[in-house]
């Protein structure tokens, strides 16, 4: 075989990475870029786009040159990527015309607050699978257009390219200016409110209550195409021409590298955010408990896959606070070691409602509190409260998530970067009653990516093939009393109540 590798673009929150996988879906070789997180007021969040196409671009060009890897030997590259993150550029000068605004922005809230005034936050459920929210992409792309004369401008004369970060990096890895196709995948395009989950095309009444033209827009493209969107440039960073041809937003591509393409199937992930999907099948499942209702993922010109989804907002970010805000860490993993150093939280709960709260409960009023303090708290225990938090918030999606997907899980897959930590997930399983299951490759997002690309280019055959690279690594069995479990969880949500209508 001339191929040996395909190549993996994660574009995440944080950092990006490129990883190559070999046949048999292993991780080979990887470098990993971290990028600015740009804080302009309370509550914005920013990241320069050009820096993540450098970073992009300096992650695969160190790969070839320090592991000796000839880009003759990578068969396809795919792309996954934080999803509602917005941003536009020029496509004349090839250049950003503002900042991107991040998902967990929130400086749209009142023009959301408006929306939802008639019709209530559900009001576009029945299109889009969402809810109203300052977390989608929709509400960002309207900001950029009102707020910024440049962008006005460029709207204007016809040359503002509008898209989520998939977009830009295909646009400019297939050639920019130059010929770079345009496109974004149906996973990306379900989390921006503009795009019908039914009909999975752009939707005029949607672009008009977001006033957004719909020539801005890229094409919206199958996750794993029937053909590559484009090729890389023999002049950029990869030195000759290989398909892009995978693109799947980071949660809908976890799923993908944890191979939950059966109906039923679930999975959770542990980033900055956590994200807890479950596979439904052919037909989009509409939740009555606050999860979204998402496109999984489309295979060139068969019928989409749709997930339902539980989105929480403030999960690994929060370790990162207590390191980078209150300096009681020097690294995340040092977070295990403190709060081991105590056998329980002393009644201290922390809901890090720092964004309002996403899924189930969906209460932008709502703000951060540690409850519970008292004279014997120490750091240990606020440590065991932080950890504590994102096993307590993937509980109540675990509750509500096999009751609106109609389905049982006996086991949690679960995967990224909080997972190293076995205090979190002992506790997660005591918590949730079932087993956690991490399986060997834990970049199941790049792995997803390379998957999609890999399926497109005929590197691999069939889902069913990739299945089988699937191997389970560690587990953790629950051990916890029922009555801990309950007295924990009653003490979680009156916590939780403390957090609401803090923002008036
Ligand atoms: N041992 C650990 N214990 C607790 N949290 C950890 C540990 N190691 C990493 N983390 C947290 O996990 C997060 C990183 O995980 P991961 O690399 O999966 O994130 P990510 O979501 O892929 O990043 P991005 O948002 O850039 O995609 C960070 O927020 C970090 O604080
Ligand atoms: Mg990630």
């Amino acid at each position: 075989m001339k191929h040996k590798f395909i190549g993996a673009i994660d574009q995440g929150t944080t950092s990006t990475r490129f990883i190559l996988f070999n046949f048999d879906g292993e991780a080979v070789f990887s470098r990993q870029i971290e990028h600015r997180q740009i804080f302009p007021k309370p509550g914005w969040v920013e990241h320069d786009p050009f820096e993540i196409w450098e970073n992009t671009r300096k992650a695969v060009m160190t790969v070839l040159a320090e592991d000796n890897v000839r880009p003759s030997e990578i068969a396809a590259i795919g792309i996954t990527n934080q999803r509602e993150t917005a941003l536009v550029w020029d496509k004349t000068t090839g250049k950003p015309l503002h900042n991107a605004i991040v998902w967990q922005d929130t400086r749209t809230a009142d023009f959301i607050a408006e929306l939802s005034k008639d019709g209530g936050v559900d009001r576009l459920r029945d299109k889009t699978g969402l809810t109203l929210a300052t977390y989608f992409a929709g509400s960002k792309m309207r900001w950029l257009l009102k707020n910024s004369p440049e962008v006005k401008k460029a709207v204007t004369e016809g040359r503002a390219m509008f898209g989520t970060i998939d977009s830009w990096l295909v646009w400019k890895l297939t050639g920019g200016r130059d010929g770079g196709s345009f496109v974004t995948d149906v996973t990306n395009a379900s989390r921006t409110l503009l795009m019908d989950i039914n009909t999975l095309k752009w939707d005029e009444e949607l672009l008009k209550i977001f006033e957004i033209p719909e020539e801005v827009l890229p094409e919206i493209v199958p996750s794993v195409p029937s053909k590559p969107y484009g090729y890389t440039r023999a002049d950029g960073a990869f030195g000759t021409e290989i398909p892009v041809c995978g693109i799947l937003g980071d949660q809908q591509s976890a799923m993908f590298g944890q191979a939950c393409f059966e109906p039923g199937t679930s999975k959770n992930t542990y980033g900055t955010g956590c994200f807890m999907l479950a596979n439904t099948g052919e037909t989009p499942v509409k939740s009555r408990h606050g999860l979204l209702t998402t496109v999984l993922y489309k295979i060139g010109e068969q019928k989409p896959c749709y997930a339902l989804e539980g989105s929480i907002a403030v999960a690994g970010s929060l370790v990162q606070w207590v390191r980078d805000n209150l300096g009681l860490i020097k690294t995340s993993s040092d977070i295990e070691k403190l709060a081991l150093e105590v056998k329980d939280s002393g009644g201290v709960y922390f809901v890090p409602a720092f964004a309002g709260l996403f899924a189930p409960r969906w209460r932008p009023d709502a703000r951060g509190v540690i409850t519970g303090l008292t004279g014997f708290a120490n750091s240990s225990h606020i440590a065991r409260a932080v950890l504590e938090s994102t096993a307590f918030q993937t509980k109540e999606i675990f509750d509500v998530m096999q009751k609106d997907a109609d389905i049982e899980i006996s086991a949690l897959k679960v995967d990224g970067g909080m997972t190293a930590n076995n205090l979190l997930m002992q506790f997660q399983a005591d918590l949730l009653d079932v087993p956690v299951v991490r399986p060997v490759v834990t970049e199941t997002t790049a792995l997803g990516a390379a998957y999609a690309a890999g399926l497109s280019s005929g590197f691999w055959d069939s889902l069913d093939q990739l299945k089988e690279h699937w191997n389970e690594d560690l587990r953790w069995v629950p051990v916890m009393e029922q009555s801990d479990r309950d007295a924990k969880t009653k003490q979680w949500n009156k916590a939780v109540e403390r957090t609401y209508n803090w923002v008036e």
